[in-house]
């Protein structure tokens, strides 16, 4: 699937919050204060109950796509519980959301998990949205960087490089999501940075430049525009004030 992802991308991962209802209500709020043209790519990853109610409500709105928030490596099989890919395809999801820390630390998702997740997500023809990011323990021993290093090797290794050039990345370091805590812009450059130097000595400055790398954790209105502004900061990854349409609508206005 081939999405225009015109930067900065802004995206709304909603967790475990909006029921199909509320889905309906959010986007009743939400569209009438987005833009006619719209800077940028807006992204919403609602819950999977909630998909085909939040798609419908968006219909054909340019600029606005879906993602699914986790799929299955299987395409079908008996996994009670579980989506797949394809079905995400099917619904309407044109990416999905992998290795987010939640999944990594709440269900014990592993790297080797991650990178099978990724190559069903490709094989389905969908754009797999990749979280990395450390632990304040980690950052507070140094070895930030080496473990985003990690976490991305663990999945880059496993890929052909016309697979790579197909993610997006999101660093989202652990002490930042949902505590109020937003990494300095320095900070987020800085790590920004060493992951698109990482990329590039892996699949070439060119290709390495065309992967959007997204900043997540406690992106908010009051926020979002400088980080936005940030070198290598291509987009955000917004949870918590992505439930609030008038608060989003404002972090998809940051720029225009
Ligand atoms: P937050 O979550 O914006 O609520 O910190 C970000 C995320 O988990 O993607």
């Amino acid at each position: 699937m081939t999405i225009n992802l015109q930067r900065p991308v802004l995206a709304g991962n909603w967790k475990m919050y909006h029921t199909p209802a509320e889905s309906r209500k959010f986007f009743s709020e939400f569209l009438p204060l987005l833009p006619e043209r719209l800077n940028g790519t807006v992204i919403f990853f609602p819950p999977a109950i909630s998909f085909s109610e939040a798609l419908h409500s968006v219909g054909d709105r340019g600029g606005v796509h879906f993602g699914i928030q986790n799929v299955h490596w299987e395409q079908q099989g008996a996994y009670t519980g579980e989506t797949s890919a394809i079905m995400a395809r099917d619904a309407g999801a044109e990416l999905v959301l992998v290795g987010h820390s939640e999944r990594r630390q709440l269900f014990g998702e592993t790297d080797e998990e991650i990178l099978q997740k990724v190559q069903a997500i490709l094989a389905a023809g969908l754009i797999p949205l990749l979280c990395v990011g450390e632990t304040l323990q980690e950052r507070e021993d140094g070895r930030a960087v080496q473990v985003v290093q990690g976490q991305l090797s663990a999945v880059f290794h496993g890929l052909a490089s016309e697979e790579a050039q197909q993610l997006l990345i999101a660093y989202e370091p652990v002490w930042a999501i949902g505590t109020g805590k937003t990494a300095s812009p320095r900070d987020a450059e800085e790590m920004h940075g060493r992951i698109r130097q990482w990329l590039s000595e892996r699949i070439g400055s060119g290709p390495a430049a065309d992967i959007s790398i997204l900043y997540g954790g406690s992106v908010k209105p009051e926020n979002a525009g400088e980080l936005l502004r940030t070198s290598n900061v291509d987009g955000v990854l917004v949870g918590g004030a992505s439930l609030d349409p008038a608060g989003f609508a404002r972090i998809c206005t940051a720029l225009s």
